[in-house]
This record gives structure tokens, C-alpha cells and sequence, in this order.
């Protein structure tokens, strides 16, 4: 059966960890590289984790870094101060928790990443591509909307880009934005109105699959890949507990959800093509995803906005990814 070729876009992270595994170990995906971007930290740390975790997998795909900051957010002055932003970061009785540490508890990479920036890879792959490729885009939008600006018709060989970023019901890093949209707004807005075909994995589809003690246990029965996914999501939840994100003792791996609809479609059962923006006015919904619902709003872009994932379909898929990594590893 012929695997859907992708390249993943990561900030790695602690749920891009699980996507670079769920993707990378499932027979229906061929990853073509995965790019860094900046995002829950800064490039230097997203780039070391997800060489890592590459390692880790025993995998042979090559990692490009990419930008470090968004494309124009810091030029405007005090911009950052205007909202109200989620603390993902605070000492607690002397330990500095962080939902996002800056290291990955994983032995130090002994891997390099490629020598090309993440935007020419992308550039020359679609460019060139004989096959439409599907991007998955897990960060901030900086490296794809950096290569949109480089080259337009990239868009002749993306597929499409399946993004997880926005929301509808509440923000997690502002009261309204969602934190890869509230990065880098500019680039989210670019990649939406790119023209290409987009499925967007708001909050409120990715917060569709919760996962907490009971899912880490699954996991952990599954292989040596497993055990890392579950000690890495009980360790998700227990921080995000302390920093009262959470209180359910449950928690979304928002990437890996996203990165399950493109192994499977069909786990998505609230999908709507939707008039979108993205708010970059730099005021207290700076990084809103905007959706027009109003009758006359007939959406003038291929965008399609995910509400609704299936929870146990997708973990079966996540699951079966994971299980894969025992062959994998022998
Ligand atoms: O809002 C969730 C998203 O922001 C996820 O991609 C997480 O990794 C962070 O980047
Ligand atoms: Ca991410």
C-alpha cells in the first residue's frame, strides 16, 4: 500500500515528541524530513529535542532547522504586553516546572541536523516533488509561510497542509489564541490565505482526546518507544496540574491527535469549510483565529476547520503506531 509522503514541522515539545513517534513509526506515512521551527522554546532547544527523540526512534529521516523567531511579531514594540498570557513556566518549591522543558529526557543527540535551512528544504522538495506532498504542521506557521513568501507555487506540490493551531471556544495562551497561532499570527494569516488546501486542528478538535493516567498505562504496554510516550504524558499532565492548566488529570497530545488525522481522515467527525482569519493587530486577540459564520461568509479559501475528533479511534491509531516500534527496534 502506497504511504502518504509528509514533511512534519515541529517545535518540539513535549506532544511534538509523540507526533514525530506516532508518524515516523506508521506504516501509512513516509516522513520526507521534518523541519524546526521556534515556538514552546527557542529554536536551539526545539532543534536538540526533536535530533533526540530522531535518535531515540532508530529512525533515518533527516532534520532541518529553521526560524527561531517569527516573521515581524517583535518589531512592534511592547506587543507582547497587551494580553494576558498562560504562565507555562514557573518555579514551584524550587523546581522549575515548565510544560515545555527545554530538554527532552533523552540522551544528548549525537545526530546532526542537515546543513540546509528548513525553508530552502521545503522550497526545493515541493518545487521539484513528482508526488503532492502533505505538510503537518505542528508550530508556529514561521518556516512554511517563510517558504510560501520564497516561492508561491510550492503550492503546485502540496497535497495539503494539515496544521494544528487556532481555536474556537477558548485560547490556551491568551484567553483566545491558540499558542502556535498566538507565535507567530503573521504566518498563520500567510498560510491561510496561501490558497492550499488546509485541514486546521483547532483546540477544540485536538481537546476532543484526552489522555491521563489510564492511556499512559496503554502506552506503556505497547513497546520501549511506549513506556517513553506514557512516562512523557503522565509527566505532561503532573506539570500541567502544578501550573493549574489542567485539572482533570487529563491532558490533550494536541500533535499527535493532529498527526492521527492524517494517518486516518476519517476519525474526524465535525469538519466545516469555514471563512478564517487570523488576528494580527497585536491587541488583546492578537494570534485569535477568526471564523466568519455569518450567511452571506462563503469561504473563499480551501480551509476546512476540524471541531470533532473520534477519541478512541484515535488512540487505537496512536497505539498501533507505538506497537509498530517493537519490529521496529529489534
Ligand atoms: O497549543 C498547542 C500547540 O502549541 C502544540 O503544538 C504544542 O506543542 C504547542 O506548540
Ligand atoms: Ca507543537
Amino acid at each position: 500500500m502506497e504511504r502518504k509522503k509528509i514533511i512534519l514541522d515541529v517545535d518540539t515539545g513535549t506532544d511534538d515528541a509523540v507526533a514525530i513517534a506516532v508518524a515516523a513509526l506508521s506504516e501509512k506515512l513516509e516522513v520526507l524530513g521534518i523541519t524546526v521551527t521556534h515556538g514552546n522554546q527557542p529554536l536551539c532547544y526545539t532543534l536538540e529535542n526533536t535530533l533526540r527523540m530522531v535518535e531515540f526512534l532508530k529512525l533515518n529521516i533527516p532534520v532541518y532547522a529553521g526560524c527561531n523567531e517569527p516573521m515581524v511579531q517583535y518589531l512592534t514594540a511592547g506587543r507582547l504586553l497587551n494580553v494576558r498570557r498562560q504562565t507555562i513556566e514557573k518555579v514551584i518549591n524550587g523546581e522549575t516546572v515548565s510544560i515545555h522543558q527545554k530538554y527532552l529526557d533523552l540522551p544528548k543527540a549525537s545526530i546532526q541536523a542537515e546543513a540546509k535551512h528548513a525553508c530552502s528544504f521545503l522550497v526545493e522538495t515541493l518545487k521539484h516533488t513528482t508526488e503532492k506532498i502533505t505538510i503537518v504542521a505542528v508550530g508556529p506557521l514561521t518556516n512554511i509561510a517563510m517558504a510560501l513568501r520564497m516561492d508561491p507555487s510550492i503550492c503546485k506540490g502540496i497535497e495539503e497542509i494539515v496544521i494544528m493551531g487556532g481555536a474556537i471556544a477558548h485560547g490556551n495562551r491568551t484567553p483566545v489564541a491558540e499558542a502556535n497561532f498566538y507565535d507567530d499570527p503573521e504566518a498563520a494569516q500567510i498560510v491561510l490565505k496561501s490558497g492550499c488546501k488546509i485541514r486546521l486542528f483547532t483546540l477544540d478538535a485536538t481537546e476532543s482526546v484526552l489522555c491521563g493516567h489510564e492511556e499512559a498505562e496503554e502506552f506503556r504496554k505497547t513497546s520501549y518507544v511506549g513506556q517513553f510516550v506514557g512516562d512523557l504524558t503522565e509527566e505532561f499532565v503532573r506539570k500541567c496540574t502544578l501550573l493549574n492548566i489542567c485539572d482533570c488529570g487529563k491532558v490533550s497530545i494536541h500533535d499527535a491527535v493532529t498527526v492521527c488525522a492524517v494517518i486516518d481522515p476519517s476519525i474526524v467527525t465535525d469538519l466545516r469549510h469555514q471563512f478564517c482569519d487570523v488576528d494580527f493587530s497585536g491587541g488583546f486577540s492578537d494570534g485569535q483565529l477568526v471564523v466568519d459564520t455569518r450567511m452571506f461568509a462563503k469561504p473563499a479559501d480551501p480551509v476546512y476547520v476540524a471541531y470533532k475528533v473520534d477519541r478512541d479511534r484515535c488512540l487505537e491509531l496512536m497505539l498501533h503506531s507505538l506497537k509498530h516500534a517493537e519490529t521496529e527496534a529489534d
